[in-house]
């Protein structure tokens, strides 16, 4: 334990209308080898994800599959569960927004909102997109009828509903947001989340009694809930919100919520009113995140740029998958993906960087060592590199920086090739001056297996075999896991097939 907050992370909930592509993958990758990373430092850590199955958008989806809504979300979120399994995430809880628990936790929450005062009934009037099931002002829209996500047109809707005092509390976020000046990163992301509540808040409609996939208002069952805030109300559901309060106490508000930018007015704004307005703390944490571009253009449901893991799985293998979208791909800003710079990035980290390191030092152990692994070095150049490397990879993954994170690991295992070029132990003969370098060697590899086995937990685990350790990387605790001088010697070294098999840029 490093005395930390516990650490609980989340997703978004991905709606079931829509099929897991890698633009979902990108958080959810990023949210897994973040809690593999704090549970490898022994920290308190929770991971929630789920997919968000209420709304106008899955009973279009069910109807035009000619089946009950019910069913399309359980065939639906089957997928993604499907998906995430096989990208190896490490989900602590999922969570489906048609479960009990969930119903009970959102008619508690808003249940209470109502008491403070903050719920009253109201016409609305206005215009609706269907696929953002959102409302915009005349003057968000483009081309003056279409919205600015989806670029379809809008359509207009007049119910009488309840409205959530979101006017109410400008001024409480905007003194809270000051009180946490790092609740939202990047600062840029902060910024915006500011300028909306500095525009100035309006009630928000929060029923619909249009349809009734939904959860129904306690108070009044002819309407449910509108989707967004029976969603965002997932994240209290599932570490026991209104059916085990010190279960919720510890866990919140230390939540971290990854996001993508098209969701930061639910989450930076109107998800900590709601809490306030609950009388609870806003998140402490959200993460943002840009969008993932294929050939410049966002991908989603509605384009045809669409690419899905698996897909890729088949070429890169799983933990291709998962270094590139963690290290090519920096949080925060927007970011092209292509099949040839993940083809370079595979072929020059995982293959040549990593992928040879192990394969030099397996060949020459096997060839003059007898394939027992020599002990490394007390006073190896190395280790003072290491211990930088600890150091920053560290520091990156606490601050949610996966891919300087990884810039900062790969750095000792380049290292490490070339005080193998330098010393060149393939020339060397039997003795004490080679046992020293290729001691050193696997004293690296052991200590890389730790620090990346939150991006590529299958290869750090094969690599931790390979040596000859037992047990699993993942099973280590750092710092002490990483300090120099831990792997023992003595121990088998096997000579397996390449970790990562070249590929070439037509894969
Ligand atoms: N159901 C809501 C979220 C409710 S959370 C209380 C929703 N779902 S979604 O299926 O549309 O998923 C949105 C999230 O998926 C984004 O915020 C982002 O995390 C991820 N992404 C989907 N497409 C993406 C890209 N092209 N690029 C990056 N992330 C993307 O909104």
């Amino acid at each position: 334990m490093r005395g930390v907050p516990p650490f609980y992370v989340t997703t978004p909930i991905y709606y079931v209308n829509d099929v897991p592509h890698i633009g979902h993958a990108y958080t959810t990758v990023t949210a897994d080898a973040l809690a593999r990373w704090h549970r490898l430092n022994g920290d308190d850590t929770f991971f929630l994800t789920g997919t968000d199955e209420h709304g106008l958008k899955v009973l279009r989806a069910a109807e035009a599959n000619n089946c009950t809504p019910q069913e399309w979300a359980d065939r639906t979120s089957g997928r993604f569960r499907a998906v995430w399994d096989m990208l190896d995430i490490s989900y602590d809880d999922y969570i489906r927004t048609t479960e009990d628990r969930h119903e009970a936790a959102v008619c508690a929450l808003l249940q209470r909102i109502y008491d403070n005062g903050y719920i009253y009934k109201n016409t609305y009037s206005g215009l609706y997109c269907v696929s953002c099931e959102a409302y915009y002002a005349p003057a968000d829209l483009v081309e003056g009828e279409c919205c600015p996500v989806h670029n379809r047109p809008v359509e207009h809707l007049e119910e009488e509903n309840w409205f959530f005092r979101l006017s109410a509390f400008a001024e409480p976020l905007l003194d809270w947001y000051e009180a946490h000046p790092g609740a939202v990163t990047p600062v840029g992301k902060r910024n915006e989340a500011l300028g909306i509540i500095r525009q100035g808040l309006e009630d928000i409609s929060i029923s619909r009694t249009s349809i009734d996939w939904g959860v129904p208002v306690p108070w009044d069952p002819n309407q449910v809930f509108y989707v967004w805030y029976d969603a965002l109300i997932n994240y209290a559901t599932a570490i026991g919100y209104g059916a085990d309060r010190n279960r919720f106490d510890t866990w919140w508000p230390h939540v971290h919520h990854l996001i993508g930018k098209d969701i930061l007015r639910f989450h930076c704004v109107y998800w900590p009113a709601m809490l306030l307005a609950a009388g609870e703390e806003p998140p402490a944490n959200i993460h943002v995140h840009g969008y993932l571009l294929v050939g410049g253009a966002k991908m989603a449901k509605t384009g045809l740029n669409q690419i899905f893991p698996a897909d890729l799985v088949e070429t890169f293998g799983v933990d291709g998958f998962r270094y590139q979208f963690l290290r090519d791909q920096p949080f925060g800003p927007d970011g092209d993906f292509s099949i040839e710079g993940m083809v370079t990035r595979y072929n020059t980290d995982l293959a040549n960087n990593l992928g040879n390191l192990l394969s030099r030092v397996a060949t020459v152990v096997n060839k003059a060592c007898g394939g027992v692994g020599p002990a490394p070095a007390a006073g190896s150049p190395l280790a003072a590199q290491a211990s930088r490397v600890l150091a920053e990879t560290s520091r990156h993954w606490d601050s949610v920086a996966p891919s300087l994170a990884l810039e900062a690991t790969w750095s000792l295992v380049r290292d490490a090739n070339a005080y193998l070029e330098a010393n060149e132990p393939w020339k060397m003969s039997p003795g004490p001056e080679l046992d020293a370098v290729l001691g050193d060697a696997l004293e690296v590899l052991r200590i890389v297996a730790v620090l990346a086995t939150p991006a590529i937990p299958q290869t750090c685990a094969e690599i931790w075999r390979r040596i000859g350790l037992s047990g699993r990387p993942d099973d280590q605790r750092l710092p002490a896991a990483a300090d120099w001088g831990g792997y023992p010697g003595g121990l088998t070294v096997v000579k397996g097939d390449p970790l990562f098999p070249r590929l070439s840029v037509e894969g």
